[in-house]
């Protein structure tokens, strides 16, 4: 038995070719005992045996693993078969017993098979089923010992290491490197880092602080110049102006609605036993203030120091030291009385004489 333990199936095939050209030779002695014989229990297949072996040894039926004839009888091809089928299914199972005597939950793949053996039983069954070729690559990337596996034992071994990397697509690519804005401070061991980020803003501050203050200098520098540029004007009203028709003044009247803008009454009057119409100044004689128009006292009163004026102008109480005095008063054009500021007439110079400082009613 040991013999044939160690005995290939190539082996067994060709010695079972071997015997079948010698029972073709010795056909008739031969075929009598195979007849005659009486433990002709497994030579029932043995007529069409040969044939089929050679021809799908696979599809063969199993034989009986106690079937093998001893050592020195003539064996067939099928029986022959079926007992290397049977040392190579018994075989792991009794290296393993020999070689580990801790039960492990791996024993099929535990008694790895050596190069050599692999070479001289290549042909042989190997244990486990179907072969991985991901897990074949993968212990040759890692250096391992290849050793093959089964799929459902590489899964299992995938799920107790994480960290293989037999399947290359899943690798994650390489992320990018932060820009150094985004990189964390280093609270400790780089104070020089952090004095010349104090430095930077401060210098940077200053720099923008300057240059805020080199604008805005440069800014009011322009007004001011463009205001020098500019005309030293008075923005007053014309000096020339009408305030209507002769006969919108009624005799006696002192007409106010020129005053706030134009500092000017416009009145119909007697003076000297001639009914006129003047423009009068509202300017006070003694310190230049406004005198108001009494209505029910037909007189104005400066609000100062109680100057009194009547109502042609000619003052009589109070500290003002003369009359008020008149505008130049004409008929334009249309028709219209026009007051004509820049000419004044003086009653204590007699002036008030002068045409044009009074329009005849
Ligand atoms: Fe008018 Fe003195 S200012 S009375």
């Amino acid at each position: 038995m040991a013999e044939q333990k160690k005995l290939s199936v190539q082996e067994i095939l060709a010695l079972a070719r071997k015997q079948k050209a010698e029972a073709a030779g010795e056909a008739a002695p031969a075929s009598e005992p195979a007849a005659a014989a009486p433990e002709a229990a497994p030579p029932v297949a043995e007529a069409p045996a040969p044939v089929a072996a050679e021809a799908a040894p696979p599809a063969e039926t199993p034989p009986k693993p106690a079937a093998p004839k001893p050592a020195g009888g003539k064996m067939s091809v099928a029986e022959m078969l079926a007992a290397a089928r049977a040392q190579g299914a018994a075989k792991p199972a009794g290296a393993a017993a020999a070689a580990a005597p801790v039960p492990k939950p791996e024993a099929p793949a535990a008694p790895k098979p050596k190069p050599a053996a692999a070479e001289k039983n290549e042909a042989a069954p190997k244990v486990g089923g179907p072969k991985d070729t991901a897990s074949i690559l993968a212990a040759a990337r890692k250096g391992a010992k290849p050793g093959p596996i089964t799929k459902a034992e590489a899964a299992a071994k995938e799920k107790a290491d994480p960290t293989t990397d037999e399947k290359p697509a899943r690798v994650a690519p390489p992320m990018p490197v932060k820009p150094a804005a985004a990189m964390p401070k280093a609270a400790k061991g780089a104070p020089a880092e952090d004095r010349r980020g104090f430095l930077t803003v401060m210098f940077g501050s200053m720099l923008g602080l300057g240059y805020s203050a080199l604008a805005l200098a440069g800014g009011l520098w322009t007004l001011g110049l463009a205001r020098f540029m500019y005309p030293n004007i008075l923005t007053e009203p014309p000096s020339q102006f009408k305030v209507g028709f002769p006969s919108d003044f009624a005799p006696g009247k002192v007409e106010e609605k020129f005053k706030a803008q134009f500092g000017v009454w416009i009145v119909n009057t007697e003076y000297n036993g001639h009914l006129e119409i003047a423009a009068i100044r509202t300017v006070c004689t003694h310190l230049g203030c406004t005198p108001n128009w009494l209505e029910a006292e037909q007189k104005f009163k400066c609000p100062c120091h109680g100057s009194g004026f009547y109502k042609d102008g000619i003052n009589f109480e109070g500290p003002a030291p003369r009359p008020l005095e008149r505008y130049a008063i004409t008929l334009a054009d249309d028709g219209q009385l026009q007051v004509d500021k820049s000419k004044l007439f003086f009653e204590e110079m007699g002036q008030w004489s002068d045409p044009q400082s009074f329009y005849s009613v």
